[in-house]
């Protein structure tokens, strides 16, 4: 019987926080666990309860001192970036809390709050507000810039055409960096225009298969690329040609990252635990997951907490554009994104949402 029982309120509290949270008795037993705990691990209350905690739940900090301590000062601790799991699931990233409790002072409240969540809904807000000032400005530069740059070429191609040896080199060098030019303007102009998704009903595999076939024809051609689908997947509700520039964004930023004979893996699967809470306060799951990972030297930290904000890039060639359209995208489906990046391993996490029941597939 759980301690919280004793008041109705008290009760019905527990059952609605919206976050994992343990109960411990003074032996470091699990006396509750909340139902987002439950979600959170994949496991039962009732299988829980009575068990010690630390047999239940891998912790990667030293929490029986952080128990001792908080026990013994009846205080709170915190504690960021630790890595927790239960059962069999892997470790996910968590800010963790330890408190006292008023009326029993032997017992500990231990919150979790997965920091992936935690960043994505950071994420959401800056690049909508950071994305909205920086584009309009450079989408109305870039109109202006790209008829005075076709002139330009225009120009050099005529004067290349009586020159010879390395007079011509300098021609050809002012055609090719006009064109990076006028390629960078067209992502400024398709970031600004993107036009709201026209959802339909959507086979994942089927976007995923095309982005993976031209990217291996393409940028991604010195690349293996494996795929981990889980073929029972529902169809997902999606703009197909948003999505599509979405996996091709985030492919080509994996071949780039890669060395040659580098891997780049895209794995599918269902995972129900992630809901999404619009501004109207209704909820969404996401539960199909999709996950392209590469195995080349990871994010550059100076600007990992960034990339996905317009004109952040770690290339010298690089425009920054990439992700910050695919975070407008997704953010646009009312999806995640995440990122996971440590050197040898980046894994970039997309969630999306399932066809309605009564939508078809093309
Ligand atoms: N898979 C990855 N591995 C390592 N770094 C990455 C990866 N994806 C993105 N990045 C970093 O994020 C930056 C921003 O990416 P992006 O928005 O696509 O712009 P761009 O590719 O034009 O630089 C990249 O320049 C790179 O430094
Ligand atoms: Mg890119």
């Amino acid at each position: 019987m759980s301690p919280m029982q004793s008041t109705d309120w008290g009760q019905s509290l527990w059952a609605s926080l919206p976050i994992p949270a343990f109960l411990l008795n003074p032996d470091d037993t699990i006396a509750d666990i909340t139902p987002s705990a439950e979600l959170f691990l994949n496991m039962s209350a009732r299988s829980l309860r009575g068990h010690p905690v630390f047999d239940k739940l891998s912790i990667d900090a030293p929490l029986e001192d952080a128990f001792a301590k908080v026990r013994r000062d009846q205080s709170r601790l915190f504690i960021n970036n630790v890595d927790v799991g239960g059962g069999n699931k892997p470790p996910v990233q968590c800010n963790v809390q330890v408190g006292a409790i008023s009326d029993r002072p032997d017992m500990v409240l231990l919150l979790l709050e997965p920091r992936q969540i935690a960043d994505r809904m950071d994420r959401a807000q800056s690049v909508k507000s950071a994305a909205k000032s920086a584009i309009g400005m450079a989408e109305m530069l870039a109109h202006e810039i790209k008829n005075p740059l076709a002139g330009i070429t225009g120009a050099a191609q005529l004067l290349s055409m009586n020159l010879s040896g390395d007079d011509q080199e300098m021609t050809d060098l002012i055609v090719s960096e006009t064109r990076r030019i006028v390629k960078l303007l067209e992502q400024v102009e398709q970031f600004g225009n993107l036009r709201p998704p026209q959802r339909r009903a959507v086979n994942i595999h089927d976007l995923l298969d095309r982005a993976r076939k031209s990217a291996l024809v393409g940028f991604a051609a010195h690349m293996r690329i494996i795929e981990e689908y889980d073929p029972s997947l529902p169809s997902t509700w999606v703009d197909g040609d948003q999505l599509l520039q979405v996996f091709l964004n985030l492919l080509k930023n994996a071949a780039e990252a890669g060395s040659e004979g580098g891997t780049i893996r895209i794995r599918t699967f269902y995972e129900l635990s992630l809901r999404v809470r619009r501004p109207d306060g209704s909820g969404r799951a996401l539960p199909l997951q999709v996950e392209i990972i590469d195995d080349g030297p990871g994010l550059p930290s100076e600007i990992a907490s960034d990339i996905f904000d317009p004109f952040v890039s770690g290339r010298e060639n690089g425009t920054g554009l990439g992700l910050a359209l695919v975070s407008k995208i997704i953010s646009e489906h009312d999806g995640w994104i995440g990122v996971e990046s440590v050197p040898g391993r980046t894994v970039f996490r997309i969630s999306l949402p399932v066809a309605p029941k009564t939508e078809e597939t093309d």
